[in-house]
């Protein structure tokens, strides 16, 4: 189980009690938007399904997948994950409460998370993909040492309509 501390947030595990905080924070269309599997609205059972696939997940051997709790004051202020777990590489995702936008807390959280993958779980290569709109997303990713590779055409169903991906990874 790996905690990460910064000044302003903890990266921790997921835990039974965070359902309500989830749900309230991650309840946003905005949020849903941006991201290719959180639901909106977002209900209690959505909150509760969720956490007890992740306490599920967190007890995997091998896993194929690391998700942190970006916990500000003891609430489920966002969430950021390395997911794909497959041999030398790994997907990034995240997501924050609109109320903490624009203070550089996705940046710190993706730079560390990245430095955790490279360090920790020994990964050359980290990306993530971006909706063409997401100009706050693209730039967290710039921030954090992330290269534009690329467009994805039509890579993804979204609401019935396809659409593209701009593709950003670092490397190590
Ligand atoms: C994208 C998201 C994670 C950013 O988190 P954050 O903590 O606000 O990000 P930061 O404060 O570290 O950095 C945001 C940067 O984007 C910039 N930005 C914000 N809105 C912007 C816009 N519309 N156009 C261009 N730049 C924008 C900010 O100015 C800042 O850059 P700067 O430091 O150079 O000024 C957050 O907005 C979010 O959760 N969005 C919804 C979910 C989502 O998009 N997830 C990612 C899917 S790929």
């Amino acid at each position: 189980m790996t905690i990460i501390k910064s000044k302003h947030f903890i990266l921790r595990p997921f835990k039974k009690g965070d359902e309500k905080s989830l749900l309230e924070n991650i309840n946003n269309k905005k949020i849903y938007r941006n991201t290719l599997n959180i639901p909106y609205p977002y209900t209690l059972k959505d909150a509760k399904e969720w956490i007890a696939k992740n306490l599920k997940e967190a007890k995997m051997k091998i896993p194929t997948k690391i998700k942190f709790v970006i916990d500000i004051d003891g609430e489920v202020a966002g969430s950021i994950g390395l997911v794909k777990i497959r041999g030398h590489k790994a997907e990034i995702g995240y997501w924050l409460v609109e109320k903490h936008w624009d203070k550089g807390i996705m940046t710190e959280a993706v730079k560390l998370v990245t430095k955790f993958g490279f360090n920790k779980l020994k990964l050359k290569r980290i990306y993530a993909y971006v909706y063409p709109f997401n100009k706050a997303s693209m730039r967290v990713l710039e921030k954090a040492g992330y290269k534009f590779e690329g467009i994805l055409r039509k890579d993804v169903k979204k609401d019935n309509k396809f659409m593209d991906d701009y593709l950003f990874a670092n490397v190590r």
